[in-house]
């Protein structure tokens, strides 16, 4: 599908974020090892979230979603059951390496597959360290490269034992991974990271009554075996901030923008992208909402103001709270007047896409000066950008992003593969024509 996005020339709306997806797949999992019923309402709506939902049914799990709620009855840790043929994780990497801890955990013999992008990425980060505790595990092309791809097999029965891991790379769905998978193991497992990577895994398992262990450097733990000990019956997930970002940043682009993003999880491990929108001189303002399903959140509340943005730094220690968004702060950036500087970003280069390199691409197509480092972006920003013909590269956050840069630029942009949005954000583009009179044409 191919998006016609406009130059704006306004940007007003009130918007209930989405539901967070790294919750969503977090919550549903949880409840699939609990005893009960839970139900989790403002589910995320992408495609990632209901490709975890099918892995977990076709572990044994019922799982029911109907209109933004899942109900999910759990089997307890040990009632899940093999699969009968591989689990699809779709596009989801979040999907992949947590089910990975499940499966390996439990010792369920699966085989782990996705679609040709999840195939891409790079899965030994995470094998080596359940293979460290005991999990009969491999991925493909290890004898043609230092790496591992899916499809993961996983072999049955292992008996798992905890160990003390430390990440090179901050990877919050490897975290989880390895402490969902220490649920089963005996001993401690303990999980030691670069930097801080978001914490929902962390909250979660406290609140279904496992006791998390942190460390002063950070390091998080579990003690097992350690069965969940109680469902909550309902679970309300937040909204999401790496989905409200785009709303955020097309009002910020648009002279005279107005916009309030509702419900947003204000978790500071996700929310690195209003720090720097403030350092940027960006107009937005938290108002403190209260709580969700243990996460604190917030309405942000947008003014445009094109004019004031300036270039920042990104440092490398601020990436974790702010992986998701690079690829938006860039096209801001882009506006901004000034240099903006990304460091220490190499992980964008191994998500759904390489990130540096469409981004730095479609920026250039754009007439923005930027520059693609080997672990950054370096964005000589306030040259005026012109529409281009821009591909989504099979990945929605790109697809999203430079729907938000053609509302600031001059004449069309066109976006090959909007549909990649519904991976998290269905809806969006409707949305944003909604909100901009009409400056795209879906
Ligand atoms: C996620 C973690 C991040 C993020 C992804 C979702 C999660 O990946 O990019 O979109 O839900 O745990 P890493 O922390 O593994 O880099």
């Amino acid at each position: 599908m191919r998006v016609e996005v406009n130059r704006a020339s306004g940007f007003r709306g009130t918007f209930a974020a989405p539901g967070d997806k790294s919750v969503s797949h977090r919550a549903m999992i949880l409840a699939a090892i609990s005893r009960g019923e839970c139900r989790i309402s403002s589910l995320a709506p992408g495609a990632d979230v209901r490709s975890t939902a099918a892995c977990l049914a076709a572990l044994g799990v019922e799982v029911r979603i109907d209109r933004g709620e899942a109900v999910v009855r759990g089997t307890g840790p040990g009632g899940l059951r093999a699969p009968a043929g591989p689990l699809d994780c779709g596009n989801s990497g979040t999907t992949m390496r947590l089910l990975s801890g499940i499966v390996a955990g439990a010792g369920l013999p699966a085989v782990l597959d996705g679609d040709p992008s999840l195939r891409r990425r790079p899965m030994r980060r995470l094998l080596d360290p359940l293979r460290a505790m005991g999990a009969r595990a491999r991925g493909q092309g290890a004898e043609v490269e230092a790496d591992e791809r899916a499809p993961l097999v996983f072999e049955a029965g292992a008996r798992l034992v905890g160990r003390r891991h430390a990440l090179p790379v901050a990877s919050a769905q490897v975290k989880s991974a390895l402490l969902l998978a220490g649920l089963w193991a005996v001993g401690e497992t303990v999980v030691r990271e670069p930097g801080r990577s978001r914490d929902h895994t962390e909250r979660m398992l406290e609140a279904f009554g496992v006791p998390v262990s942190r460390g002063e450097d950070g390091a998080v733990g579990v003690l097992g075996p350690a069965p969940p000990l109680g469902v909550p019956e309902a679970f309300p997930v937040p909204g999401d901030p790496s989905s409200a970002a785009f709303l955020v940043g097309a009002a910020l682009l648009v002279e005279g923008g107005e916009a309030t993003v509702t419900g947003v999880c204000a978790n500071d491990t996700r929310t690195g992208f209003l720090r720097v929108l403030a350092r940027m001189g960006a107009d937005v303002r938290q108002v403190d909402r209260g709580s969700r399903g243990g996460e604190p959140v917030a309405d942000l509340v947008v003014r445009g103001s094109p004019g004031s943005l300036r270039g920042t730094r990104i440092e490398p220690d601020e990436v974790p709270s702010l992986v998701d968004e690079v690829p938006l702060l860039a096209m801001v950036a882009a506006v901004a007047r000034g240099t903006t500087t990304i460091r220490g970003a190499a992980e964008l280069r191994v998500k759904e896409s390489d990130r540096l390199s469409q981004v730095a691409r479609g920026l250039a197509a754009m007439g923005a000066r930027v520059r693609e480092l080997p672990d950054g972006l370096e964005i000589q920003g306030g040259a005026p950008l012109r529409g281009a013909d821009v591909d989504a590269a099979s990945d929605h956050r790109i697809a999203m992003s430079f729907a938000v840069a053609g509302l600031a630029a001059h004449g069309a942009t066109r976006i090959r593969g909007a549909e990649w949005a519904d991976v998290s954000f269905p809806g969006f583009f409707s949305l944003l024509a909604a909100a901009s009179g009409g400056a795209v044409r879906p």
